[in-house]
């Protein structure tokens, strides 16, 4: 089975027959878009355009003093084929990058965690939090009030992975609790959201409908393609899921 994206949440492994093999798509266009939309996402908030966003409805001529990249620390949890494509860009151009990943990872100039102890400990020191996890039982609501707590006050918070990674009730309190200042949320546990979910006009909550990974159809097509290539000749697929950890 190929996926067509880059997890394979959307497919009900019960339902498959044991020994299916089941592959998922990693593509160089993905990466670079999801990259592109981290860097985004975290300029917006380390040049606080999320304020002067409110500020210029409301008419306010505020001046806030900017703080340099190195001033700024960005934890990405994942550090697969896309979080630590992120993790290194933004580190290249400056930022104090952490990192989060089931295997501790060695990046250059990056600080590396592993386990349930590093992910509190690493969270508090971050300004920005970048999500690119899979959706697994493990990171099932991963994202919830018992990791809220361990933010720094005022964390803004950037989901790209899967929103049911998010307890959205835990969010909302989070938000006016002031653990999370802001949340850029391109992923939603329904999606399209529902126009009566509290997230819409949220004044700290930008929605963006899961745009933030884009695959080029003529590349992945080709990616697609060596993949059965290597099925019809029994050969082991590229990017074969491992369904004992789940991605
Ligand atoms: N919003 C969008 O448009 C969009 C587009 C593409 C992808 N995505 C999301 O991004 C996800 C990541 O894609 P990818 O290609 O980077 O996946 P990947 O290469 O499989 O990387 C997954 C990373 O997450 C870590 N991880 C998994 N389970 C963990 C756990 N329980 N605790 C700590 N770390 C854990 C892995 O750790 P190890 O390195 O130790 O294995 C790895 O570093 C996809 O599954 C999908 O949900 C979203």
């Amino acid at each position: 089975v190929l996926s067509l994206g880059a997890g394979i949440d959307q497919i009900n492994l019960d339902q498959l027959p044991e020994a299916v093999p089941i592959a998922r798509l990693v593509d160089d266009s993905l990466t670079r878009t999801m990259t592109e939309y981290a860097k985004a996402a975290v300029y917006r908030y380390h040049r606080r355009l999320h304020i002067f966003e409110q500020h210029s409805r409301e008419r306010i001529w505020e001046f806030i003093e900017p703080k340099a990249a190195c001033e700024t620390a960005v934890g990405v949890l994942g550090l697969g084929e896309v979080g630590s494509n992120i993790a290194t860009a933004l580190q290249r151009d400056g930022f104090k990058v952490y990192g989060w990943s089931r295997s501790v990872k060695s990046l250059e100039m990056i600080d590396t965690y592993g386990g349930r102890d590093g992910l509190l400990s690493m969270v508090g020191q971050c300004e920005i939090i970048v999500n690119v996890l899979p959706l697994t039982a493990d990171t099932r609501h991963i994202l919830a009030r018992d990791l809220f707590a361990h933010f720094a006050p005022g964390t803004c918070l950037v989901n790209m992975g899967r929103g049911q990674h998010v307890v959205d009730a835990d969010l909302l309190e989070a938000i006016d609790l002031g653990h999370v200042e802001a949340a850029t949320l391109d992923v939603t546990a329904l999606e399209p959201l529902p126009i009566s979910h509290p997230f819409w006009n949220h004044p700290a909550i930008l929605i963006t409908p899961h745009v933030a990974g884009l695959c080029a159809p003529m590349r992945a097509v080709r990616t697609i393609a060596a993949n059965i290539r290597r099925a019809m000749a029994r050969e082991p697929l590229q990017h074969q899921v491992n369904l004992e950890r789940g991605y």
